[in-house]
């Protein structure tokens, strides 16, 4: 195949393995500048060029975009993705992992743990946030901090209202997070490329420093992964929507707990706790999904009038459940199923025997109108019942 690689970082230890990697295995490879593209509308089609000149046909990118570049960077990823070349992260998948607030809203719908966490504006509105994530001390975070900077462990509330006004005072918005002390300055940092985690380390932060970025002078140690840890690392990373991240998990009393899954991670720390070859693996994994570049299902589907793609739920009093797909009158009804939810196992391109029970969720194309009254109805939020603290709470 023939891939770029986006950096600004030619010499990097990153980028040097990725390149010798698809190199060794007899691909063409070009690294790029990012910032050097030109995104070109003013054609019949999507184009791009490169310092001034058509940028030559590419199989796929591998976008490695810095924190300082994102705007300009996403603009470039999905330029090509406009261009059906294959990226194993998209620009929204970019986007969305940039930012702490923007991740944890999407990851906050699929079950995976995160420590509890709230965004507040009005000054009014701070300490009970602060009390509602478990009071001091507590972690207020930057939305867009990297390697450590910009979290900050409060030892007090009084001193977390005047850091989160100081910062709120220069125009920096920041997120007020339960402070997950039994993690003791340790996390882990899980490497997913594609369906898989390929590698993982933990990092364990210098004397009483509580982040454990190698920056902020972390160590680093092979691990032996948990299962659940894969699975919530692999999930997360695909809810984002890369299939290339760093997932940084703490290890909580109730599991993996995630804070933040990067788009670019970085190779040297991982390579040489592990010694796995994991820029061969990111190539390899390229090269496997090359032919099928990012599509938007829903935007592609929606095409044509009328039709679109929603998410039917099988009701427990509805005529369906005890029926087949193939009986239940669904394509008579121009509704085609493509994936069959039930519970955390999915099926795809389920066959007509599938018996459906009462709680599948059916995820269609069809026609709106006839899929309209399947729809469930907004759930009413109720609320969940309260988890005991797990220390008793002192009598006042
Ligand atoms: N809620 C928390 N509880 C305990 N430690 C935390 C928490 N949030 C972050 N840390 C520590 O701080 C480090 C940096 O936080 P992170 O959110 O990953 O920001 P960055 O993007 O700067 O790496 C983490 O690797 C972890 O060691
Ligand atoms: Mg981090």
């Amino acid at each position: 195949m023939k891939l770029a690689i986006l950096s600004r970082a030619p010499r990097s230890y990153s980028t040097q393995r990725l390149r010798t990697a698809a190199v060794d295995r007899g691909h063409q490879v070009k690294v790029l500048n990012t910032l050097r593209f030109g995104i070109d509308l003013s054609g019949d089609e999507p184009d791009l060029q490169f310092r001034g000149k058509q940028l030559s046909e590419y199989d796929a990118v591998l976008p490695r975009i810095g924190n300082s570049i994102t705007y300009f960077g996403t603009a470039v990823v999905r330029q090509f993705e406009q261009m059906d070349v294959y990226t194993p992260n998209t620009a929204n998948g970019i986007s969305n992992s940039r930012d702490k607030l923007r991740a944890s809203q999407i990851l906050s719908r699929h079950n995976i743990g995160m420590p509890a966490t709230t965004f507040v504006r009005d000054r009014a509105d701070v300490i009970p946030a602060i009390e509602r994530v478990g009071g001091a001390p507590v972690v207020i975070k930057l939305l867009e901090g990297t390697q450590g900077i910009g979290v900050i462990l409060a030892p007090s509330i009084k001193v977390a209202e005047a850091i989160i006004e100081t910062l709120q005072s220069t125009k920096q918005q920041v997120l007020i997070q339960r402070f997950v002390k039994e993690s003791k300055g340790r996390d882990i940092r899980a490497l997913v490329v594609g369906d898989r985690v390929v590698a993982a380390m933990r990092r364990v932060a210098q004397g009483d420093e509580f982040r454990s970025n190698v920056h902020r002078g972390g160590t680093v140690e092979r691990v032996e992964l948990d299962p659940e840890y894969e699975r919530v690392a692999v999930r997360s990373a695909h809810i984002m929507g890369l299939k290339v991240a760093g997932v940084d998990m703490l290890e909580a009393n109730d599991g993996p707990q995630v804070m933040e899954v990067n788009s670019s991670p970085g190779l040297e720390g991982i390579e040489s706790a592990t010694k796995l070859d994991i820029a061969g693996a990111i190539i390899d994994y390229i090269d496997n999904q090359v032919a099928f570049p990012q599509i938007d299902v829903r935007e592609r589907l929606s095409v044509s009038t009328g039709y679109g793609v929603a998410e039917l739920v099988v009701h427990g009093d509805a005529d369906l459940v005890g029926k087949s797909i193939g009986d239940s009158g669904l394509r008579d009804r121009d509704i085609t199923v493509l994936t069959l939810h039930r519970g955390t196992t999915v099926i795809p391109n389920p066959f007509a025997h599938h018996v459906l029970q009462a709680e599948d969720r059916l995820l269609c194309f069809g026609k709106l109108e006839e899929m309209r009254s399947m729809i469930p109805a907004r759930p009413k939020r109720q609320r969940r019942v309260k988890k005991l603290p797990k220390q008793p709470i002192p009598l006042g």
